[in-house]
């Protein structure tokens, strides 16, 4: 169905960050190992988290709503993961997928993953690879690709592993094999990514250690802990709370505060850059969270200036960069993104959408192998778009912040994979003043 975004005059309000997408896959998976009970309150129910919470209960943990965002996990415990008697199926997810497939790893059982269009699409061997040095065996679809049958073994070796990409995906997938490895397993990434998995790990009793070495990360876990079931409360999520920070930045009369948001140096990257580009972030710093430190924030209109997005910020906003790319249309002068050809395999090919997006709405941008370079139209966007978001929720929601502020409204094809990170997304948005229609 076509949704459109209409321009307005004003963003105002304050809002709840939703449940951290990351932090929520993970809850659920270390509470469907853990022994005992866990409970989890703030869980994104995303169809990306519900589709990890249906697998761990198809692994025997005992999986159950509470109430809104509250859930109460019975981990498997000693006895460890059961055979699924179905296909896993992960919809739309590249986390649940990957994170799954190295807890998989360490029991002598089969399970077969399935995913949808863009899932089947995405490159598994940044996984496979690693897993099959430590004893995994699989068999997958032409390019190591998604349906493919997993076989883990109780022997699994540990293994010291330099992830080619930075992926948090893959640290927190050998992390998860390595819990149940015959020995230290270790990752070296050559640049901090999201360091959830680490974090929760320790909450959940596990000994993980993290050091770094200049701009290296070295983690390391011994295998054979058990974990113990934990209280979670999910903190606010800094890449759905973008859009909003994003929305107020753009508008001719922006104000929002968002509040609980986890502030962590692996997710911020956004908000550096944004800063960068002339927008004033506020930041009030209001407790913490399943070891994470919890602020509000505050956003206003702007006037954005291009900037070179430095390297070193990639990792800290792999999943920012289309509502980035926003910004810098409404921004005077050029924006230069490199350095982020992952973007190119995420939900969607990133690059080509973003681009695809933007040149649609009358902006100028070219394409390169590793980013894109916009020409901002100094606040004057022309808008009038219809957007193709190849199944990407991240596309889907940038092109609607895009006509908050555009000269003409900006519609895209396709809304229902907003779900999958951000369900009250078109809900938050209205009540901040958006004006969204479908067709
Ligand atoms: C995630 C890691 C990132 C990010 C994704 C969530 C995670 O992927 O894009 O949305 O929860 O570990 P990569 O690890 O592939 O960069």
């Amino acid at each position: 169905m076509v949704w459109t975004s209409h321009p307005v005059t004003q963003i105002t309000g304050t809002l709840r960050a939703p449940g951290d997408k990351s932090c929520s896959h993970r809850a659920l998976i270390l509470g469907g190992l853990a022994k005992g009970t866990s409970k989890i309150s703030g869980l994104l129910e995303g169809e990306d988290v519900l589709n990890t919470g249906r697998v761990m209960a198809a692994f025997g943990a005992d999986v159950e709503r509470l109430g809104e965002g509250a859930w109460r996990v019975t981990g498997v415990g000693e006895r460890g993961l059961q055979t699924p008697k179905t296909d896993l199926d992960f919809g739309n997810s590249g986390t649940g997928s990957r994170l799954m497939m190295g807890v998989v790893a360490g029991y002598p059982i089969e399970a077969r993953f399935i995913g949808d269009e863009s899932l089947s699409g995405r490159p598994m061997g940044r996984v496979l690879d690693p897993l099959t040095e430590m004893g995994v065996t699989y068999e997958a679809s032409d390019g190591k690709r998604l349906p493919l049958t997993l076989k883990g073994r109780s022997d699994l070796r540990a293994m010291s592993y330099e992830p080619p990409h930075a992926s948090a995906q893959v640290k927190s997938c050998i992390l998860f094999a390595g819990l149940n490895a015959d020995g230290e397993t270790q990752v070296r990434e050559s640049r901090i990514t999201r360091d959830h998995s680490e974090r929760m790990l320790r909450g959940f009793g596990a000994d993980v250690k993290s050091k770094r070495d200049g701009a290296a990360n070295i983690v390391s876990i011994q295998g054979g802990q058990s974990l113990i079931a934990q209280e979670t409360i999910v903190p606010g999520d800094p890449s759905s709370a973008a859009f909003l920070a994003a929305a107020a930045m753009i508008s001719p009369r922006g104000g929002v505060v968002v509040e609980g948001m986890m502030s962590n140096e692996t997710r911020d990257g956004f908000y550096r850059a944004a800063a960068l580009m002339g927008a004033h972030v506020g930041a009030e710093d209001v407790g913490s969270a399943a070891g994470e430190r919890l602020i509000d924030m505050s956003f206003e209109s702007a006037d954005l200036k291009g900037a070179e997005i430095p390297v070193d910020l990639v990792p800290s906003m792999i999943d920012e960069f289309p509502i980035l790319a926003v910004l810098a249309a409404f921004a005077t002068g050029t924006t230069v993104v490199k350095g982020a050809a992952e973007l190119r395999v995420k939900e969607s090919d990133r690059i080509k959408a973003v681009v695809a997006m933007l040149r649609v709405n009358g902006v100028e941008v070219e394409e390169t192998e590793d980013g894109f370079i916009v020409q901002g139209c100094g606040g004057a966007v022309p808008g009038g778009g219809l957007v193709e978001t190849h199944h990407d929720h991240r596309i889907a929601m940038s092109a609607l912040i895009m006509g908050t502020a555009s000269q003409k409204p900006v519609s895209i094809d396709d809304a229902a994979m907003i779900a999958t990170s951000y369900p009250e997304f078109m809900q938050h948005m209205k009540t901040l003043g958006a004006d969204l229609r479908s067709a």
